[in-house]
């Protein structure tokens, strides 16, 4: 019997849906390792916990290794240690190294992590992607521009959730924008090759380097975009036919073999080009966000949190059918105001496209303002066909309204 070990930071909603998943598989020692004390997790769930370990820091792959380690002393072992969380990836890869557990290491989750390593693997295999430099001082950025022009992208090496990423588009915003985000060694940045083209992501379920099954979904539009036009509500949207997919299939069995991808669900996002070219942009080595874990659900007529729970500790996976199309749409405040005011053309929404509706979080009164493009809160769509989506999220986003003031 395995022995499987989830990094739980925090007993909040979401991962208590993987925990129960984790719990809920047959013929496995379930164990966790929380920052949180193990009241914080339902009865039910503690009762079929096989060991629960709190650290101070589940960011700490040291910290990790130890909890680890007591672990196996009281189960005989441990043979999967894993997390949901991108920022999780690289401790928890520490973790398995120095504990001895079976999985991706470090040196390969650190390609999955850092900007710079990932594109150099990806272009040493051939890999179509942007032209990138790591950025530790002001001089590296200005050699890149000589080289492939205006306008550039400036990230973070590590960065998530577009934060602190701008399109640099003349001589006068590269040297605003290094006085502001002042490169070092410590603090290096990702200067890429600005793309144009449409957004995308990739899922694929990896067992044994050997990609099983994929999923793509179109970013409506792509977050920078979002992020630089305040009144763009972000959708997601999962379609029902997979033909649009294949023209990226080859690159992004290619890059995730280059970076070494080994057992798991990948997101990988991508640019398609209006000459129909393909780019990869960047992959993490963990379930995707943006609600994508859902709308795979509802396409798929699954729970994708017990699919991919099964994937990662028993290296199962049974390729589901799509059967519809499904779609969220990201509901974002609007104004200066630094909480949620008011909520306005819901019931409107709900008249005209409610019976599409397969889940939900709406922004509430007096929450507080979120910077992301993911904005205060969300709805799930699904239908028979992709262009019932289409139009539900369209309906939607320009229905509801989320004043801050
Ligand atoms: N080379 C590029 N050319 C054009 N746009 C880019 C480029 N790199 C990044 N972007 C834009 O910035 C966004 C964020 O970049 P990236 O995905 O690399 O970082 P992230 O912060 O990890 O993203 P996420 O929002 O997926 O967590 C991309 O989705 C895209 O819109
Ligand atoms: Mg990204």
């Amino acid at each position: 019997m395995r022995t499987a070990v989830l990094v739980a930071p925090y007993a909040m909603p979401n991962t208590l849906r993987y925990v129960l998943a984790l719990c809920e598989l047959p013929g496995v020692r379930p164990a966790l390792i929380s920052a949180d004390p193990p009241q914080r997790f339902p009865a039910s769930i503690r009762e079929r916990l096989a060991a629960f370990e709190t650290v101070g820091n589940c960011f700490d792959g040291h910290a990790l290794a130890l909890a680890t380690q007591r672990i196996a002393a009281r189960t005989g072992g441990v043979d999967r240690l894993f997390g949901v969380l991108e920022q999780l990836q690289l401790p928890v890869a520490k973790a398995r190294d120095l504990a001895g557990v079976p999985g991706m290491g470090a040196a390969v989750v650190h390609r999955f992590r850092d900007k710079s390593a990932m594109k150099q693997a990806l272009r040493a295999a051939g890999v179509p992607c942007a032209r990138y430099a790591r950025v530790e001082k002001a001089q590296d950025a200005l050699r890149f521009v000589d080289e492939v022009g205006l306008p550039i992208i400036l990230k973070p090496v590590d960065g998530l959730g577009t934060r602190a990423t701008f399109r640099v588009q003349t001589r006068e915003e590269l040297e605003v924008a290094l006085a502001s985000l002042r490169p070092s060694r410590r603090n290096p940045l990702q200067a890429e090759e600005f793309l144009v083209g449409s957004e995308h992501s990739f899922e694929t379920v990896t067992i044994d380097g050997k990609p099983i099954w994929s999923s793509s979904t179109d970013y409506l539009p792509g977050p920078l975009e979002v992020m630089e036009t305040p009144w763009i509500q972000y959708c997601v949207l999962l379609p029902r036919e997979t033909a649009g997919m294949e023209r990226f299939r080859a690159v992004n069995h290619a890059a995730l073999n280059a970076l070494g991808m080994q057992t798991g669900l990948s997101h990988m996002e991508w640019f398609l080009r209006r000459d129909g070219s393909v780019a990869v942009n960047e992959v993490g080595a963990r379930p995707p966000g943006v609600n994508i874990m859902p709308l795979m659900s509802h396409a798929h007529g699954v729970d994708f949190v017990r699919l991919w729970m099964r994937l990662m500790v028993l290296d199962q996976f049974t390729p589901p059918v799509r059967k519809r199309a499904a779609g969220a749409a990201f509901f974002r405040g609007q104004g200066k105001g630094t909480r949620v005011v008011a909520v306005h053309g819901v019931r409107q929404a709900q008249e005209e496209v409610g019976r599409y509706v397969v889940e939900a979080s709406m922004p509430k009164v007096g929450q507080s303002r979120a910077e992301g493009y993911e904005g205060e809160g969300f709805a799930v769509v699904a239908a028979d066909t992709t262009d019932e989506v289409r139009h539900a999220l369209a309906r939607l986003i320009r229905n509801v309204r989320v004043e801050l003031g």
